[in-house]
């Protein structure tokens, strides 16, 4: 397809209004903040920062992200009433652009059980509320809740008279996930071409995820002429969740000579996002998630990791890098081969011999039988023994905590310190076993480290389970991740941070700089 045809999308992101309905997902104001400047810099082109009248801290987010977000438009959210809109206005002030988004219900299963009001009510609310907010703001955007089980005609019915009022966007919500792709597209080929005024507004699409085809309807709106689409990163939201953010801009961005559409996604920001949504939010990632599970570019197959290493596209249709994944996110695993092991290794600058490599692949299996998979700190760790050198700059021996459910937590850590070949005891406290932990450990780093994040995974059940712990910390501004699997979870934690401190030293040469100035 010629480039100049292919039309440009806006990406609607509700993470922090839609999204945050999740249950247990509740944000802070200053989280909501922080979240809000990545995804202005991931490429939104319009942000729903909150729903302004549910509470203070809401109207403050709302409010302070309208302030500082100069560079994206932002949506305030309101019910079809007077007191919604108001608050939404004033929340939204500041914005350099800005709309509303009104919205009422106009399913007959929700006009009788929830409202208990008639059609012909719903559509004089929905005419009073949009002239009501269209004296204050210009582009509003209205949604008829429960779009695709209301029926054409009453949709069309609503839809005319709020374009009469002054409607900018008509937002299309599959609110409770029901629609087929067929029909989802249908309602916008109608919408545009039979309602009167139909041609002169914008089209978006708000899909939920209950049947799993929230990406598949919003490509299908797309396809019928819909210009926006309404995501949540990580596609977080009330029930299954809400179209997920980086599941359909990778998908427009893989198939765009096809979809004849593209989006302003900075595609490299992807993952950095998902992180920092999943850490607010305290909602675990499943590990097949598309795009950011961490089993989406995982190869466990033999025949794929050797078709991988011949040529990447024989098993991928995304290069990791291009969403910002880091490489050791790739963890070998028990049906990896030597080919695998040897290209891994290799990527640290190490070369194996058929010898070593062997040696290296018997001791690998054995290791990825009893744990299932093997973090790349552990690999080294075996190819340090098959070639007789120790390639990590620090090592965890031995780690002691003791806990009580008052006290503060006392940890002691044995650290070895490979290139001065000392071996030393360091001791910390902690309001818990974690913290108590880290703080031993983080004395005997020649270099400053910030504690970002922690994972928590059970691997197997039962009581003998083993666990993993993935730690991200940050080290001279850059982030760095390892993975600690062990019985006992905390030191599972150790082994994962000693193992990101150990990327730290090997990648920024952070240890080397300090110890020369030192010494
Ligand atoms: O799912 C839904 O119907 C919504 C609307 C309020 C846009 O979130
Ligand atoms: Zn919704």
């Amino acid at each position: 397809m010629d480039q100049s045809a292919i039309k440009r999308v806006n990406i609607f992101d509700t993470t922090l209004r839609d999204g945050e309905q999740a249950p247990g997902a509740s944000l802070t104001p200053e989280e909501k903040v922080r979240i809000a400047r990545q995804l202005a810099k991931l490429g939104v082109d319009v942000i729903e920062p909150g729903f302004p009248i549910s509470s203070q801290g809401e109207f403050r987010a709302v409010q302070q992200i309208s302030r500082e977000l100069q560079q994206v438009e932002i949506c305030g959210f309101a019910r079809a009433m007077k007191e919604d809109i108001d608050q939404a206005i004033e929340a939204t002030k500041d914005a350099a652009r800005r709309r509303l988004h009104l919205f009422i219900s106009s399913s007959d299963i929700h006009l009788n059980f929830q409202l208990r009001k008639s059609r012909e009510q719903v559509i004089r609310i929905a005419r009073e509320m949009v002239a009501y907010a269209k004296q204050f703001v210009d582009r509003i955007e209205f949604s008829p809740m429960d779009s695709s089980r209301t029926g054409e005609a009453f949709l069309m019915e609503m839809v005319e008279a709020v374009i009469g009022e002054g409607a900018t966007i008509i937002n299309i919500p599959d609110t409770v996930g029901y629609a087929l792709p067929e029909e989802f597209g249908r309602i916008f080929t109608v919408l545009r071409t039979q309602v009167r005024g139909g041609d002169r507004v914008e089209y978006s699409a708000h899909c939920h995820n209950d049947l799993g085809l929230a990406v598949a309807n919003s490509l299908a709106a797309i396809r019928a002429g819909a210009t926006q689409v309404e995501v949540t990163v990580n596609g977080v939201g009330e029930r299954a969740g809400n179209c997920s953010l980086e599941e359909l801009a990778m998908a427009i961005e893989t198939r765009k000579q096809s979809l004849g559409v593209q989006t302003g996604i900075r595609t490299e920001e992807i993952f950095e996002t998902s992180r920092m949504v999943s850490r607010f939010m305290n909602f675990p990632i499943a590990f097949n998630k598309p795009i950011v599970g961490r089993n989406s570019f995982q190869h466990e197959a033999g025949i794929h990791q050797d078709g991988l290493l011949k040529d990447r596209s024989t098993y991928e249709i995304m290069n990791p890098d291009q969403m910002g994944i880091p490489r050791n996110m790739i963890i070998l695993g028990k049906h990896s081969g030597r080919h695998a092991i040897r290209h891994r290794v290799s990527e640290y600058g190490i070369r194996l011999d058929d010898e070593q490599l062997e040696q290296v692949y018997s001791r690998f299996k054995e290791m990825a039988d009893e744990q299932k998979t093997v973090t790349d700190d552990q690999l080294i760790g075996l190819v340090g023994s098959a070639i007789n050198e120790e390639l990590e700059s620090y090592s965890l021996i031995d780690v002691q905590v003791v806990t009580h459910n008052r006290n503060v937590k006392v940890a002691s850590a044995r650290i070895k310190n490979v290139e001065g070949q000392q071996e030393k005891v360091y001791s910390g406290v902690g309001s818990g076993p974690v913290e108590a932990l880290i703080t031993c450990m983080k004395q005997a780093l020649s270099f400053h480290v910030e504690f970002d994040d922690l994972e928590l995974y059970s691997l197997s059940s039962g009581e003998n389970a083993s666990g993993e712990a993935v730690v991200t910390i940050s080290v001279e501004g850059r982030q760095f991740r390892g993975t600690g699997v062990d019985a006992d979870i905390i030191f599972a934690v150790g082994k994962a941070f000693m193992s990101a401190c150990n990327q730290a030293a090997r990648e920024t040469g952070v240890r080397q700089k300090k110890e020369k100035s030192i010494g």
